[in-house]
């Protein structure tokens, strides 16, 4: 028998360390090529190279596309026409998505010279509150403070930034990474926004329920389609700081493109997971073509590592023996309907009981109103019917060369295209879209198994694209220092 060995095995064995810790490739397998996954693949390749260690990780996606709920369409189905349709805007606070943006060369898009700046909130009778962004900001303010007083904008203001610097320490040490969430949510007193509706924040921190009711809960039903007795405190926050936002120009999917390829994995695009079995200290995962499900074939590599990187009760997935170590919690979801559609006219003023002269605001976002009860879900909606309408761009018909109106509605139910005539073009899509946040103190951790990893059970915390891919750098992160032998991600002692 022939002896060879070189002198990383060698100090391997001479520091008493197992088979598993040399530098042989790890086989990880990362479920879902939407933020979360695309974000563990970059990561995971990347903190494996900063230790020196080797991964050889394969994405399965069951659609034809990376991104998952980000997702950018073109009116006309002209290329050069491009809005979202899911996951729209992100910000600076955002690092992860705004450093990759700025790593990878990609832009961010410039505001619309044609967007309207008009916005009004309709609340089903009447336009509860009306604002032209375009006028100065001191008229605003005064305009805002006439009808809500002084306190109420400004303590919201305070409270958001204050709420957001207290979640941006899960950003580093000693925070991160993080096994459970659930303990982090506590040692960062967050729970405390996340244990009680966004009604009673705003309440407990003296915020008037008035502005609360029109103007916070508009930004509520347009970022989560929810009314904020149905929503926590956290998420009210989520929706609160999403002022100043951006966008990448020609669709966030490209920061997630971009960081699966970065990652250097097997990309297996139009290809659905739906088994997980254990064999010995490995995985086996079954797969079927995505879109035309047809038998099972047993992909050939096991894997050391699983990551699933979407919500498991959507998944199909159905997971053997000894794969997770106790159920995977189901989450409710809103499921909402988002209608782009192009028309070259404006909204109707007399839909809203506006007078025929008057022009109807481009973006009408809606609240309760003093008839309905807040319920949440698809009858959370109210009176108003939707949950906002906007012009989010200007696109060309092709057909007749004019300058059209492209709009998004949200809404609970399908919008019928007579409700929306005269339109010339449409798209309608469901999305399964975000948790319907009610309160909680507990979430489901990353830790699902021996070595299976699970990204979802952010969302019922903050569902955005930044946190999904903060969970997937999270789990990246525990899973190279497990390669690395050290145990971390544990309780934070004050
Ligand atoms: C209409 C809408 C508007 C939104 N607006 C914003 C916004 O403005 N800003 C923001 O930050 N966030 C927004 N969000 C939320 C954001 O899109 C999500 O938080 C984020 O996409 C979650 O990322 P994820 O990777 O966890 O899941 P997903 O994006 O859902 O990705 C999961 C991926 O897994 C794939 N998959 C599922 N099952 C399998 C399987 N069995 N095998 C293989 N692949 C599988 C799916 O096809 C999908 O590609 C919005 C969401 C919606 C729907
Ligand atoms: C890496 O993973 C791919 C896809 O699962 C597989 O085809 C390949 O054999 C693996 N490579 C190594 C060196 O294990």
């Amino acid at each position: 028998m022939k002896l060879h060995f070189n002198a990383a095995t060698v100090a391997v064995s001479l520091l008493g360390l197992s088979q598993a810790q040399t530098p042989q490739s790890r086989q990880i397998a990362i479920i879902g090529a939407g933020p979360a996954g695309a974000s563990s693949a970059y990561f995971l390749q990347k903190f494996a190279a900063e230790a020196g260690v080797n991964v050889n990780i394969t994405v399965f996606e069951k659609t034809d596309r990376i991104g998952g709920r980000t997702r950018t369409i073109n009116p006309f189905e002209d290329p050069a026409q491009r809005v979202e349709q899911g996951a729209s805007i992100f910000v600076q606070a955002n690092q992860i998505m705004y450093n990759a943006m700025t790593e990878f060369g990609l832009s961010p898009r410039t505001p619309d010279p044609d967007a309207d700046p008009v916005m009004g909130i309709w609340d089903g009778d009447c336009f509860v509150f009306t604002i032209d962004q375009s006028a100065p900001t001191w008229w605003n303010t005064i305009k805002v403070a006439l009808k809500y007083g002084l306190t109420a904008p400004q303590r919201a203001q305070t409270l958001t930034a204050a709420t957001i610097t207290k979640f941006l320490r899960i950003y580093n040490a000693p925070y991160f990474p993080f096994q459970s969430l659930t303990q982090r949510a506590q040692e960062l007193d967050l729970t405390s926004a996340t244990g009680v509706t966004g009604e009673q924040f705003l309440s407990q921190n003296n915020i008037g329920a008035r502005y609360a009711h029109d103007l916070i809960q508009a930004s509520t039903r347009v970022n989560y389609a929810s009314n904020l007795a149905n929503l926590h405190g956290l998420t009210t926050m989520a929706s609160l700081g999403a002022q100043g936002a951006t966008a990448v120009q020609g669709g966030n999917w490209q920061i997630f493109h971009e960081m699966a390829q970065r990652s250097g994995a097997t990309i297996s695009l139009n290809t659905a997971v739906v088994g997980i079995q254990k064999t010995g200290s490995q995985y086996t995962i079954q797969t079927t073509p995505g879109s035309t499900p047809g038998n099972p074939t047993a992909h050939p590599v096991n894997f050391d590592n699983v990551i699933i990187a979407n919500p498991y009760q959507f998944s199909g997935i159905s997971a053997g023996q000894g794969v997770f170590q106790g159920p995977i919690e189901q989450i409710a979801y809103v499921q909402l309907h988002v209608t782009i559609f192009s028309s070259p006219r404006r909204l109707s003023p007399g839909y809203f009981d506006l007078p025929n002269s008057a022009t109807a605001p481009g973006t009408v976002l809606t609240t309760l109103a003093q008839s309905d009860t807040s319920t949440s879900g698809v009858d959370g909606v109210g009176k108003a019917g939707f949950f906002s309408i906007s012009i989010i761009a200007k696109a060309t018909n092709p057909q007749t060369q004019q300058q059209e109106y492209v709009y998004k509605i949200f809404s609970p139910q399908v919008v019928t295209a007579s409700f929306l005539s005269p339109i010339s073009w449409y798209k309608p899509h469901v999305f399964n879209s975000y948790p319907k946040s009610t309160p909680r103190v507990t979430f489901q951790d990353p830790i699902v198994g021996a070595g299976v990893y699970y990204t979802s059970g952010m969302e019922a915390f903050i569902s955005t694209m930044e946190t999904s891919a903060l969970m997937g750098k999270n789990v990246a992160r525990l899973i190279v220092d497990n390669m690395l032998g050290t145990s971390s991600g544990g309780p934070v002692t004050p």
